[in-house]
């Protein structure tokens, strides 16, 4: 690893009142927590009232300057509905330079599906804002039965994915940084 650690931003998308997310959340912190190639940070949705209407305020400004500070991001995502939460939508909405020519990795979880539908759609929306989505994702099907009382996992395929998903993310943080400060990105 060349130089300083990458800022990674983790972006908990789940709002909901008695949402499941903290224990995912906090269990992926803590793993990527002990890796010395990130400098990680955590963005609770559920901390940040972004306005619906995308009008700008101070939570607005204070979430997009951590975007800005950062060289990339993971999007820890609900499945509702065979799709990814409004507050998600919101977030990504109420930014734009700020994510551009950074790589983003998925952790999602949910029912059967492991929350792979909403982040099928997020692909799509995050290559909108100029993000490079990074192949391997972290999926956890029938997410209640897969964490014990301590939040710990033995999901050996969510462990594996995670592992390699930071791979990849510290591939592509490290390259993009490296090209965004030899030329900005054309946008
Ligand atoms: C409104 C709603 C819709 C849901 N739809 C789906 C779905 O389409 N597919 C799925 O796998 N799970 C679905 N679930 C189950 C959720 O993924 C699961 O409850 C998960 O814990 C939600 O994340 P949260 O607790 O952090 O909000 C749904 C749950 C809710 C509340």
């Amino acid at each position: 690893m060349t130089g300083a650690a990458l800022r990674l931003e983790v972006i908990v998308g789940s709002v909901r009142a008695g949402r499941f997310a903290p224990t995912v959340a906090e269990w992926f912190l803590r793993t990527v927590g002990a890796d010395p190639r990130f400098d990680t940070g955590v963005i609770d949705l559920a901390e940040y009232p972004l306005p619906l209407d995308l009008a700008e305020n101070d939570a607005v400004r204070a979430f997009r300057g951590r975007l800005a500070a950062a060289d990339a991001f993971v999007l820890v995502t609900s499945e509702y509905n065979h799709g990814y939460p409004a507050a998600l939508k919101t977030a990504i909405d109420s930014a734009k330079h700020e994510w551009r020519g950074k790589p983003v990795g998925f952790v999602s979880y949910g029912g059967v599906s492991g929350g792979l539908r909403a982040v099928e759609q997020l692909r799509q929306v995050v290559a909108e804002v100029h993000m490079v989505s990074v192949r391997e994702s972290v999926s956890f099907h029938r997410v209640k039965r897969q964490f014990d009382a301590a939040g710990q996992t033995a999901d050996g395929a969510a462990i594996d994915g995670a592992a390699r998903m930071l791979g990849q993310l510290a591939w592509w943080g490290l390259a993009l940084r490296t090209a965004r400060a030899d030329e900005p990105y054309p946008g």
